[in-house]
Parts: C-alpha cells; structure tokens; sequence
C-alpha cells in the first residue's frame, strides 16, 4: 500500500468527519469527505471544506453519500474509485445519539438509529469491499463509542447501535485478515463536536412523564456529558496514527477517551477469551493477517 491513502469518510459535514477530513488531507492522503445532500442541508458545510481545499491545495473532493440510502452508498464508493482508482480506507463515522427513557423510544425512531447507526456502515462496507478484496488491502473503520462496550440509562438504543457496530466490525476482522483487510474499531469517549445538539429525544412523552425521578436521568446524563467533552482534535489525531499504522500490525480496538470507565479493561478481557474461543472452534489460523498479492476475480 502507498504511504499517502485513499480515504472514504461518511458523515464529513461536521464534526469528527470534518476534522479527520482536514487532518488527513493535510499529511497528504486523498480524502473523499462524503455527506448527505451537500447541494441542500449541507450546502454551507460542502462549500466550506472545498473552499479550504482550494485554499490550502488540499487532496479532498466532497461527494454526496446518505448512510441509509444504498443506491447513494454505492454511487459514492464507485466515484471514489473511478476518480481515485482505488479506496484504501473506509471511516464509518455518521451517527447520532438518541436520548431518553427505553420505553419512550418509539420503533421508528429506533429503526431510523439503527439504520443509520449500523445498517449504514453495512452498506458501506458492502459497496466498498469488492475493490479492497481486488486490492488485497484496505481498512474498514468504525467509529464506534465508549458507550459500544458500557451501556447509559437513557442511551440504550445508542449503546445497542454501537454493541451491533462492534459485533459486526469484530467478525469482519476475523474474516478479511487473511486477505489482507483489516478492521478496526475506534471508540472514543467524551468529545466536543455537535453531536449533544443533533441529539434525538425519545418522542413518546406521555410514558416519561410516568417514570417519576426516573425521568429526569437522561437530562443529568446529559449536563454531565456536555460538561466533560474533550477536544476532539485528540480523536482525529489518533485516527491518524491508525491509519498510518502499517498493515497488519493494527490493533482491533482503540479506546481515545480522557477517561477510560473500565472500557480498557473490556477490550482486554474480550480480546483474551475471543482469542480462546477461536482456538477452541479451530477457526484461529484462518482469522490471522497475510497480506496478499491483488486478484482480478473477485
Ligand atoms: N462526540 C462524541 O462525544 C462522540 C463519542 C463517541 C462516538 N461518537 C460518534 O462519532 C460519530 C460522529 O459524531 P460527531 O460527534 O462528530 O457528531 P456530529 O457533528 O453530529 O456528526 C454526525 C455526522 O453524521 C452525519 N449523518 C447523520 N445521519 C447521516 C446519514 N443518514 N447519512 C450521512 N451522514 C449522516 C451528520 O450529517 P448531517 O450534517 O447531514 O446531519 C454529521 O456529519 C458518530 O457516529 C457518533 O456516534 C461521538
């Protein structure tokens, strides 16, 4: 794989999607900043970053990419490799918080998190990794959450989004190593990005107001988590190492968290009795990492 990489970003508008967009395309990598409707709702946010980009020649070019639209997903992933020749990164980053209690959450608003939460990075998976399975190389990135490991009263269904994130990018892992593909799992904790103001807010008032004391969790949970954001530089700035990390030699997990809650003691924990139960199916060579020559017939 070159040094200087070709990166898919979702969710670039703002953010940790703007900033890994920016921090990338400075050292030098070929970002594709992908948004929805960057004629529309973005127009402003698109026209910035390709304002920058002229400025400061910058290698990034905006595309339009709806996490929840397939047909949108797969025009995306095809412009980048027909303008790039290739998508060495994919960054799985769109998503948004939904807050309240459980029982307050209606089905659609729960359907609409996960199809945007998990069943996005599904689809960008699936449209980018025909090309990196004809590569024999390239990186699936999930921006996943502390909160992919511990689970918030009143962030249930986040937490539930981000644990089926998890669950998916660890088998993948284990299936692509040995064609050369890693993936890689990022959770970071508490950051600064406009995420508690895009926050959704479980629609079903009437049941909340039963709850009695209870009810008024997700408003602490939520005066504490803005009053404790890091500066998300930090985590653009790890996205960075990772992707510059050489292949084969990343880690699954990486926690980029002021504080770490115990979610380090998690991940190690996980990572000993996953690696006991792969020994214990005989599955374990199969999931190791080769790196591989590239193949037409994919
Ligand atoms: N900030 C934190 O503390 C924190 C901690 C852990 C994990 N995370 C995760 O980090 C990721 C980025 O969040 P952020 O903190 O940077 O917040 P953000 O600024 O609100 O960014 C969310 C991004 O997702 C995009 N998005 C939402 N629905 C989409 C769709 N259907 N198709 C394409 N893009 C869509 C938004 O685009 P629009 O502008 O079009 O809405 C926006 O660009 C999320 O997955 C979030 O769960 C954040």
């Amino acid at each position: 794989m070159n040094s200087k990489q070709v990166v898919l970003i979702t969710g670039s508008s703002t953010g940790f999607g703007r900033l890994f967009t920016e921090t990338l395309a400075r050292k030098g990598h070929t970002v594709f900043a992908t948004m929805r409707d960057p004629g529309g709702r973005n127009a402003k946010n698109a026209s910035e970053i390709r304002a920058l980009a002229a400025k400061d020649s910058l290698p990034i070019h905006v595309l339009e990419l709806d996490v929840t639209n397939d047909a949108s997903v797969e025009r995306a992933a095809d412009a980048a490799v027909a303008k790039a020749g290739r998508v060495d990164v994919a960054i799985n980053n769109a998503g948004y918080y939904l807050s309240g209690l459980e029982e307050a959450v209606t089905t659609e608003q729960a359907q609409r998190l996960m199809d945007t939460n998990f069943f996005g990075p599904v689809r960008v998976n699936r449209a980018v990794l025909p090309h990196m399975r004809r590569q024999r190389s390239g990186v699936l990135m999930h921006i996943s959450s502390g909160a992919g490991r511990v689970v918030l009263p009143s962030g249930g269904f986040y937490c539930a989004s981000k644990f089926a994130l998890e669950a998916l990018a660890e088998a993948y892992s284990y299936e692509l190593a040995s064609q050369g593909i890693e993936s890689v799992i990022v959770q970071p904790g508490n950051y600064e990005t406009p995420v508690f103001g895009n926050t959704v807010k479980a629609a079903d008032e009437a049941r909340t107001n039963t709850y009695g004391a209870v009810k008024e969790i997700p408003a602490k949970l939520n005066a504490a988590l803005s009053s404790t954001a890091g500066n998300a530089q930090d985590v653009a700035d790890a996205v960075l190492r990772i992707i510059e990390t050489p292949a084969g030699e990343k880690q699954l997990r990486y926690l980029v968290s002021p504080q770490t809650f115990g979610v380090d003691q998690i991940n190690a924990l996980s990572r000993q009795v996953q690696g006991k139960l792969l020994e214990a199916f005989g599955v374990a060579d199969d999931t190791k990492f080769r790196k591989g020559k590239a193949v037409a017939s994919v």
